[in-house]
């Protein structure tokens, strides 16, 4: 495999969706988003994780379309901001934010009054072709059953906080059950886990980075990883880990830093 030959996900709506994406959550607006979402195109993502709370899908549009890469390439998500409106008609403006015609992915982006609340709505989005697959994030297993049970779409993704500290693995089970592809934010926790000496000395002994150390670790566990990075070396050296292996005893150490102990739940702060 070339080593930016990214995998792919196939959702259960028959969609794909690569396995490395960049998140572009705090990263700010105006040139700093456009120059990152730029890099991360040019080192060969073709996946972009952007939301409406995120204030930069104008700049992620505008990185796009200075790329030169085709729409059609590149899987573009965005996240519907619950706490009011209505997912159509959010859409609808993310739509030209971006300058696209569709979204590849529209998610819930936290269950904001209950799970189902914004559901039919985001069914809706979906129908009318704004988004061409639909899903959640920050749900926990009984807010995805909540969903399942009381819409007609299963969301095809879910979206959490997941690195070795927060490996919830009851709620990926859960996931897996219901053939929801999950998609693993903060996968670096956010930079903290850069100087782990655990992850360290793992990475030391590979000659890789601890950042590819612990994105490699959610891909083997069949995540879909979204890496922040607003450094151009990062972003490049954040996609190289489709060349390496980890262990199966580098696995099970890294799976024994978790601290959420193996939970349903999808974060244990919630700001919702
Ligand atoms: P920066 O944006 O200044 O490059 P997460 O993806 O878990 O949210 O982590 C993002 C944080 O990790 C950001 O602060 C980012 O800083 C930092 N980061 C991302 N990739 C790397 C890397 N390869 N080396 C060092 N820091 C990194």
């Amino acid at each position: 495999m070339s080593e930016n030959a990214a995998g792919v996900r196939e959702l259960a709506d028959g969609n794909e969706l690569p396995v490395l994406g960049l998140g572009v959550w705090q990263v700010q607006d105006g040139r700093t988003c456009v120059d990152s979402v730029r890099w991360a195109l040019d080192a060969g993502y073709r996946h972009i994780d952007t939301a409406q709370a995120y204030g930069n899908e104008e700049s992620v549009g505008r990185a796009l379309r200075d790329s030169g890469v085709p729409r059609e390439e590149v899987f573009i998500t965005t996240k519907f901001y619950p706490e009011g409106g209505d997912p159509v008609a959010e859409a609808e403006k993310s739509l030209r934010r971006l300058g696209v015609d569709q979204v590849d992915l529209y998610l819930v982006h936290w269950p904001a009054g209950g799970p189902t609340r914004a559901w039919a709505g985001m069914e809706r989005a979906l129908e009318r072709g704004l988004a061409r697959s639909i899903g959640v994030s920050n749900f926990s297993a009984a807010e995805l059953d909540t969903v399942i049970a009381a819409g007609s779409v299963v969301p095809a993704v879910n979206q959490v906080l997941f690195n070795p500290w927060h490996r919830r693995t009851r709620l990926v089970e859960a996931c897996a059950r219901h053939d929801v592809v999950v998609e693993a934010y903060s996968p670096l926790g956010t930079g903290r886990y850069l100087d782990d000496p655990t992850v360290s000395k793992i990475a030391g002994a590979l000659g890789r980075t601890t950042a590819q150390v612990l994105l490699r670790w959610a891909v083997q566990h069949g995540l879909v990883v979204l890496p922040k990075s607003t450094h151009q070396d990062r972003i490049a050296a954040n996609a190289q880990i489709f060349d390496f292996a980890l262990s199966d005893e580098d696995m099970a150490v890294l799976d024994g830093l978790d601290e959420t102990g193996g939970t349903e739940q999808a974060h244990e702060n919630k700001w919702w």
